[in-house]
């Protein structure tokens, strides 16, 4: 029988989904988190949504002597990496603990995975890596130029897995440059549970409308952009781990590094999300316009047409579900796992 695949981070928002995208498609998981941003109840959700419970092991990739007794003690066969710290403010106000979690951390991962002879890793890199972008929409042969600290380990680890690749041709990974993912799992079990206030805009604006917050702040109506706010490409999660699945499929018979945007090729503005999630919700979303957000962009969606011609993946699940989605889960779970 085939080899389990391990998912560092599997315990998290991406992760969690993942981890029942690769149930669902008959991979047996070993789950790796430290929990330092999730909760173990998310795991008990993913047994409840498969009927199976990953393996489950508490401790943190930075831990070499770990992650040489997880790989003799399971049959594990590839990895998807999805474990690390993804705040861009907090990144900026503590680099090092960014560098020595993601870089580090990922550097420990793949010399226990050298030591156990593994080959086959998926990344979750970010589209944060093209930074502030010529035009719209973004390839995958944009140049690279992050503006964050979190950005700066993305594209550090990329070259990384590039240059640990070229040593051996067997080796395979996969370069997945998320856009930005959003929506929850359709069962109102599983989604994204920030710790504090959320950073990130679907989240936010799921608060105000269960009233857990009073208003959003719309970071600059003055973009050059339809309605002068922020547009950028939403990606449901299960749209998003269902590429991290055919990904994995991919890698059985394309050796290689293979990089791939992970978006729908549309943008959507903050207003449009807005008067979206009120439409799903039934509930009002007020707002008040601030000061542009220090370092944001104005567009961001990407040409995902690369994803689309080679594995035949593309994102279906639309604005609407991803808002009726993310709403069942901030309904059901208004503190989130705890
Ligand atoms: P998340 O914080 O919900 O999940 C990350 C998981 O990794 C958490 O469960 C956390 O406890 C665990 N973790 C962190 N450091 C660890 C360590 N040293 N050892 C073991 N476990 C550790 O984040 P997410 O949104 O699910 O993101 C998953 C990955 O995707 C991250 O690498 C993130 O940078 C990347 N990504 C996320 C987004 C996004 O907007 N959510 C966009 C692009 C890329
Ligand atoms: C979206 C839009 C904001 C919050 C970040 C990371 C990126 C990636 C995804 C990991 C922007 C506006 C937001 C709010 C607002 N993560 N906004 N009020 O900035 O595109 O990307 O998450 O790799 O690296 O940078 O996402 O959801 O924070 O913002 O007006 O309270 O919503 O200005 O236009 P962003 P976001």
């Amino acid at each position: 029988m085939a080899g389990a695949v391990l998912v560092t981070g599997g315990a998290g928002y991406i992760g969690s989904h993942a981890c029942v995208a690769l149930i669902e498609s008959g991979h047996e998981v070993v789950v790796l988190d430290n929990f330092c941003n999730s909760h173990p109840e998310a795991i008990r959700r993913i047994e409840e949504i498969c009927g199976v419970a990953p393996v489950t092991i508490q401790g943190d990739i930075r831990d070499r002597a770990l992650l040489d007794e997880l790989f003799s003690a399971h049959n594990i066969e590839s990895v998807m990496h999805f474990a690390g710290l993804k705040a861009v403010g907090e990144s900026v106000e503590m680099p090092l603990a960014y560098y020595e979690n993601n870089v580090a951390g990922t550097l420990t991962l793949l010399q226990a995975m050298d030591s156990a002879a593994l080959s086959s890793i998926v990344f979750s890199s970010s589209a944060t890596v093209y930074g502030d972008p010529a035009s719209v929409p973004i390839n995958e042969h944009f140049p690279l130029a992050p503006t964050s600290p979190y950005g700066w380990t993305k594209q550090m680890l990329e070259q990384v897995l590039t240059d640990w690749q070229r040593v051996d041709d067997t080796r395979r990974v996969a370069l997945l440059r998320y856009f930005n993912p959003a929506g929850a799992h359709p069962s109102g079990r599983m989604g994204e549970d920030p710790q504090g206030p959320p950073n990130n805009l679907v989240p936010f604006v799921a608060q105000v409308a269960v009233g857990k917050r009073d208003k959003l702040r719309v970071f600059g109506d003055d973009y050059p952009t339809p309605d002068g706010t922020g547009v950028r490409d939403y990606i449901h999660v299960l749209d998003l781990v269902d590429g991290h699945v055919v990904a994995l499929d991919y890698l059985q018979t394309h050796p290689g590094l293979h990089t791939f945007n992970l978006g729908t090729g549309s943008g959507v503005s903050v207003l449009e999300m807005v008067q979206a999630f009120a439409a799903a919700s039934g509930r009002d979303i007020p707002y008040e316009v601030v000061d542009r957000r220090a370092g944001d962009i104005a567009e961001c969606w990407a040409d995902a047409s690369r994803a689309r011609d080679l594995l035949n993946w593309e994102a279906n699940r639309d604005l609407a579900q991803m808002c009726e989605d993310t709403w069942r889960w901030q309904q059901g779970n208004p503190g989130g796992y705890r």
